[in-house]
């Protein structure tokens, strides 16, 4: 590391003999000499002096002003400064420190002391430049790892939202299907009844025609009028018409009816998902709304079992903890669907409560969690299926919604070919209000 020392004396004589020593001791060192203490500040920005011997008395300004003045701009680590003096008065020394002096030499200068407080100025401003280095690689590391842990979060953030965007296209496809078969009914009934109409539309012309023969002429037997009618109730079929209006007006309604329902299990699902917002929430509708939101996944692969228990109402976000149920549903299915057996697998929803406590439990048959995944289940991206079957975050954020959002608890036991069991805690009230986590 180069060092530049300025040595500051108004004698010429002294000035060449600290500098002829300085170029002897330390000859790869910028070393400076100043006769003229105006020159002195000057210097010291210019050429970046980093050791400076100052002698005291000198005409102009004194070395203890200049001292002064130097050390309102400079710290002692960046700039040590060697008072030169010939006097031999405590008051001075004393002063000399209580303005920031480092050191000081006396004259007539003795090589070895001259350079020995040389040797410790110039380690000082060495240990300080090391600091500083030191410092600024900390500082750069850390701007790094801030910067490494944004594009992280950022990352997850994405991740998190994809594996939403694909759950719920998921969801849409198997919605979309079971809308599907009602609205595919109620159109063929439509039709029918569209049929209906023609038909019973006919036969009202045909009496109105008879109506009309009637007020024209009074001659036409009765009973040649009752024949007439009674053979286009006959031809346009009225009577099955009638008979089977019933069924179809109720059928129709039934999809109508189904339609509507998930359409609203679909709105309360959508609804205050992603924002924090919590109300009381009937836990055996949301499980069955869960169920209905599985239902095109789980029919040919799994029975899916609700044991349903008097109602039982939670403070807690709708959206999420549905989100919960279809990710922990799901996966049972899955997982069951993975075995490929031909016999059809069983998922058991289980709703309980304690005083302050509500309880699911929902388990399947499946081929269950081997003992070394088990500690790993929850942690984000951690999966055991291919790529691009799962992205692994489903319990993670399940997790997250029940512990850090609600205050509850979720766990897992398992052991393999014995199937999984998910075991649900959320307290009834709101657990913000009663004192954080329970
Ligand atoms: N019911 C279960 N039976 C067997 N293994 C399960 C069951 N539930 C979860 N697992 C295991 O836990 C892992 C993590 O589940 P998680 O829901 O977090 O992610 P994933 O299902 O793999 O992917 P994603 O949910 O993002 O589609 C699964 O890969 C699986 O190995
Ligand atoms: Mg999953």
């Amino acid at each position: 590391m180069n060092m530049r020392i300025l040595v500051v004396d108004d004698a010429a004589l002294n000035l060449h003999f600290v500098t002829s020593i300085l170029h002897q001791t330390y000859p790869h060192y910028d070393i400076y000499q100043c006769q003229r203490p105006r020159h002195v500040e000057k210097l010291v920005n210019e050429k970046e002096i980093d050791v400076l011997l100052l002698d005291i008395t000198m005409p102009e300004i004194s070395g203890l002003d200049l001292l002064k003045s130097l050390r309102e701009k400079l710290s002692s680590d960046d700039l040590q400064i060697i008072m030169l003096t010939a006097l031999d008065d405590d008051d001075v020394f004393q002063t000399c420190y209580e303005l920031g002096a480092n050191d000081y030499v006396k004259k007539p200068f003795n090589k070895v002391e001259l350079t020995s407080r040389l040797n410790h100025a110039i380690k000082s401003i060495q240990d300080h430049r090391q600091r500083k280095q030191l410092i600024n690689g900390i500082k750069e590391h850390n701007n790094e790892l801030r910067r490494v842990n944004m594009e992280l979060q950022m990352a997850q953030a994405a991740l998190v939202h994809s594996e939403k965007m694909a759950a719920i296209g998921q969801l849409a496809a198997g919605v979309a299907h079971e809308i599907n078969n009602p609205i595919g009914y109620v159109s063929s009934n439509l039709e029918t009844l569209n049929n209906y109409l023609h038909k019973m539309t006919r036969y009202i012309h045909q009496c109105r025609e008879v109506q009309e023969a009637l007020e024209k002429s009074e001659h036409i037997p009765s009973e040649a009028l009752a024949v007439q009618l009674a053979n286009g109730y006959e031809t346009q079929k009225l009577g099955i018409i009638m008979e089977d209006l019933e069924g179809l007006m109720a059928d129709t309604q039934e999809g109508v009816e189904r339609v509507a329902t998930i359409v609203k299990t679909m709105r309360n699902f959508a609804r205050s998902g992603d924002h924090d917002e919590k109300g009381w929430v009937n836990l055996n509708d949301l499980i069955h709304q869960s169920m209905m939101m599985l239902q095109n996944e789980s029919k040919y692969v799994a029975d899916v079992i609700f044991r349903e228990q008097d109602d039982i109402e939670v403070f807690c976000n709708q959206g999420q903890i549905g989100q919960v149920l279809v990710n922990i549903l799901n996966n049972a299915v899955q997982a069951i669907r993975s075995q490929e057996k031909p016999e059809r697998g069983r998922i058991t929803i289980g709703l309980g409560r304690t005083e302050d406590k509500a309880n699911i439990i929902i388990s399947d048959n499946g081929p269950g969690i081997p003992k070394e995944y088990l500690s790993r289940i929850f942690d984000p991206f951690f999966t055991s299926k291919k790529v691009g079957d799962g992205t692994g975050l489903g319990l993670s954020i399940s997790y997250d919604i029940i512990v850090n959002k609600h205050g509850g608890m979720l766990a897992a036991h398992s052991e393999t070919g014995r199937g999984a069991i998910f075991d649900i805690l959320l307290p009834i009230h709101d657990h913000q209000e009663s004192g954080g986590t329970e």
